[in-house]
C-alpha cells in the first residue's frame, strides 16, 4: 500500500514537472490576470481606441496589425514597439514594417492612461492584444475575452521580423508554413487573413499583381492602376477591401470570389481548385462562422510564446526597455 501511494505521488510529480517543462508556454495567460491589480485597464484602452478611431477609422486596422506583427516575431512580447537608438536596433525598419506600421502614438496614449491608473502593472504586449480586440469590435467585428499576463521583452530582432512576417508575394504553401511556425493552421490562416477587411496597402505591396496577374477582375485592376502607376506613386494607398474598407465584415471574402483581392497573398486563398477555396466560400456567406473562427484564431495567435512569470519586464514606456 505504502509503496503504491508513493509511486502514485511520484507520477503526479512527474506530470507536474512534464507540464512545467513541455507544456505550452502560454499556460499562465488568463482572462482575469488584471482583475485585482488593474481592473480599469479595459476601460482605459477602450476609451483611447474609441476616440482614435473616431478621428481616423484606419487606425483600428493599424492597431490590429501591430498585435499581429508583435506576435509573429519572437512571440507576443511588445518587441515591435521598441524604437531604434544609436545603440539598439529594433524591428521598425524591417522590410514588412518600415514606412508601413502605424499606431505607435495611440499605443503611447493608451500606455500613459493605463500607467496613471495602475503604475508599472500592465505590459505593452497586453495593451496591443486588448487594443486589437477593441479595434475589431468598434469597427463592427466580433469580440472575445483577451488572455493576458504577457510581459515585455528587453530585446527585439530585426532579422526575425524580416524572416517571420509573411510577404504579400507569398505562395499559399509559404503562408501555411509561416503560420504553422507560430502554431496556426490553415483554417486560422484564412480566418486571420480576413483582417484585410479593413485597412490599406501601399502601391508597392500590390503593383505586380495589378499589372501582371491574370486572376484579377479587369475593371478592378484598371481602377487600382490609376493610382498606382508602374514607376511612380510607391506610397499611394488603396483599401484592402474595395467594398467596405472601414467595416469589419465578410466583404473581403466576397471580393476574393470576385477576383478582387488586392494582395497576391489575399487572392491566393481563392484560386483554381486551391485547398482554401471552400473555406473562403463558407466565410463569404456566414458572418457568424467567420466571426467565431476569427476570434478563436486571434486568441491562438495571442498565445504565441509570451514572456510570463519573471521573464521580461513591464515596460514603463513602450518605446524602450526600462
Ligand atoms: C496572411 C499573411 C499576411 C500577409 C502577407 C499580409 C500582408 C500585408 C500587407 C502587405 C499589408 C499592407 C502594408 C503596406 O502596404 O503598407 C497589410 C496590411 C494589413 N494587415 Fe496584413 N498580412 C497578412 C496577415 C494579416 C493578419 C494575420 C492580420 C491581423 C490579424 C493582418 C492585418 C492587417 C491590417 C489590419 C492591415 C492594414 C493596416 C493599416 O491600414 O494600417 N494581416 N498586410
Ligand atoms: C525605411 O524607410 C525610410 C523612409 O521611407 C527609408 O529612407 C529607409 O531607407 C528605409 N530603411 C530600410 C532599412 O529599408
Ligand atoms: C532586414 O530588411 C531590411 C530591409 O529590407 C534590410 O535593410 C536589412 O539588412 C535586413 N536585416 C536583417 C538583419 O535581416
Ligand atoms: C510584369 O512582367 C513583365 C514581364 O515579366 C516585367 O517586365 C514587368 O516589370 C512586370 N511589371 C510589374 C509592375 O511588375
Amino acid at each position: 500500500m505504502a509503496s503504491g501511494r508513493s509511486s502514485s505521488m511520484c507520477s503526479i510529480w512527474m506530470i507536474v514537472l512534464l507540464v512545467g517543462f513541455t507544456g505550452s508556454s502560454s499556460a499562465q495567460l488568463s482572462t482575469n490576470f488584471y482583475s485585482k491589480s488593474c481592473p480599469k485597464v479595459f476601460h482605459a484602452v477602450k476609451s483611447v481606441v474609441r476616440s482614435a478611431v473616431k478621428k481616423e477609422k484606419r487606425i483600428g486596422a493599424s492597431l490590429l496589425r501591430l498585435h499581429f506583427h508583435d506576435c509573429f516575431v519572437k512571440g507576443c512580447d511588445g518587441s515591435v514597439l521598441l524604437d531604434d537608438t544609436s545603440s539598439f536596433t529594433g524591428e521598425k525598419t524591417a522590410a514588412p514594417n518600415n514606412n508601413s506600421l502605424r499606431g505607435f502614438k495611440v499605443v503611447d496614449k493608451i500606455k500613459s492612461k493605463v500607467e496613471k491608473r495602475c503604475p508599472g502593472v500592465v505590459s505593452c504586449a497586453d495593451i496591443l492584444a486588448i487594443a486589437a480586440r477593441d479595434s475589431v469590435k468598434i469597427l463592427g467585428g466580433p469580440s472575445w475575452k483577451v488572455k493576458l499576463g504577457r510581459r515585455d521583452s528587453k530585446t527585439a530582432s530585426l532579422a526575425a521580423a524580416n524572416r517571420s512576417l509573411p510577404a504579400p508575394t507569398s505562395t499559399l504553401s509559404q503562408l501555411k508554413t509561416g503560420f504553422r511556425a507560430v502554431g496556426l493552421n490553415e483554417r486560422d490562416l484564412v480566418a486571420l487573413s480576413g483582417a484585410h477587411t479593413i485597412g490599406k496597402a501601399k502601391c508597392t505591396s500590390f503593383r505586380v499583381r495589378i499589372y501582371n496577374e491574370t486572376n484579377i477582375d479587369a475593371s478592378f485592376a484598371k481602377a487600382r492602376q490609376r493610382k498606382c502607376p508602374r514607376t511612380a506613386g510607391d506610397n499611394n494607398l488603396a483599401p484592402l477591401d474595395v467594398q467596405t474598407p472601414h467595416t469589419f465584415d465578410t466583404a473581403y471574402f466576397k471580393n476574393l470570389i470576385n477576383q478582387k483581392g488586392l494582395l497576391h497573398s489575399d487572392q491566393i486563398l481563392y484560386n483554381n481548385g486551391g485547398s482554401t477555396n471552400s473555406l473562403v466560400k463558407k466565410y463569404s456567406g456566414s458572418a457568424h462562422t467567420f466571426n467565431s473562427d476569427f476570434a478563436k484564431a486571434m486568441i491562438k495567435m495571442g498565445d504565441n510564446k509570451p514572456l510570463t512569470g519573471s521573464n521580461g519586464e513591464i515596460r514603463l514606456n513602450c518605446r524602450r526597455p526600462n
